[in-house]
């Protein structure tokens, strides 16, 4: 697979909310440029810092994120003042990313089931198809407050060329298909589905946690999160309205607002 060229993102800006793209053939990673450029007081936003090439792709914690040459990787920083997303949903973006990411690639291999594996994995037919990693940058006047949303699909970056270690545990939209896929018609549908959704957040965010609830790939699963030194191991009840994952312990329900993913069973 050829690495992606910056034609292939022409229209972005005139076809979605995104005001500039800054296209980059190899990078470091995205959502370290775009904690850079977020220290900037005056940036035209929505903004997306893409890469065809990542040499130090981030994934949450101390993982690494790898994609080969195809893979869709790239950063979008958002001022959530210009969105009318008061602090308190701010949380909820990572879970509003994760359910757009699950009804666009749905639409894009429609006989496979596509879940969001909270609080930030896409998996198709059980494997990880895309990651999200959202981070907020210091703020602090003249500078806005805004978020930095990292996304990562591995679309024509076919999985049989992945590493050994990693190989079993992931997937790519061509591989599902079979067919390779336009990036640049994939991201604008991305970023024209993101801006709807992240209105509705702001909005009627009521309409949107079924949508999340129907797409939860660990509902009835026994689950264990680990949260720092805390492991909770329980069944999980679906994610509720406010983005947090519901855990049935024994008799107690428990919200987790963050964690890993330990084991699902
Ligand atoms: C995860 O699975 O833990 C999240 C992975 C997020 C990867 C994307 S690729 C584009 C952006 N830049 C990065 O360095 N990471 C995110």
């Amino acid at each position: 697979m050829t690495p992606l060229s910056p034609e292939e993102f022409a229209s972005v800006t005139n076809d979605t909310f995104v005001n500039r793209l800054e296209f980059h053939p190899l990078l470091g990673s995205t959502n370290d440029r775009s904690l850079e450029l977020a220290r900037e007081p005056h940036l035209e936003t929505p903004l997306i810092v893409l890469a065809a090439t990542q040499t130090a792709g981030r994934g949450r914690g101390a993982n690494r994120w790898w994609s080969g040459d195809g893979a869709l990787t790239f950063s979008l920083i958002l001022e959530p003042g210009l969105l009318d997303l008061p602090p308190t949903v701010w949380p909820r973006v990572a879970v509003v990313t994760g359910l757009t990411l699950c009804e666009v690639l749905a639409a894009q291999v429609p006989s496979a089931s596509v879940r969001l594996k909270w609080p930030n994995d896409v998996h198709v037919d059980g494997k990880k198809v895309a990651g999200i990693l959202v981070e907020v940058p210091p703020a602090a006047y003249p500078v806005p407050a805004r978020l930095v949303v990292g996304i990562g699909i591995n679309v024509n970056n076919s999985w049989r060329d992945a590493p050994d270690e990693i190989r079993d545990k992931g997937t790519a939209l061509c591989d599902v298909g079979g067919a390779a896929l336009s990036p640049g018609e994939l991201l604008t549908e991305l970023m024209n589905r993101l801006s709807d959704n992240l209105r509705q957040l702001a909005e009627t965010p009521e309409v949107l946690a079924p949508r999340w609830r129907a797409c939860c790939a660990l509902t009835g699963k026994t689950v264990e999160i680990q949260q720092g030194e805390r492991l909770v191991r329980g069944v999980c009840l679906g994610i509720d309205d406010d983005g947090a994952l519901l855990v049935q312990q024994e008799s107690d329900r428990i919200k987790l607002y963050g964690g890993t993913v330990a084991k699902v069973s």
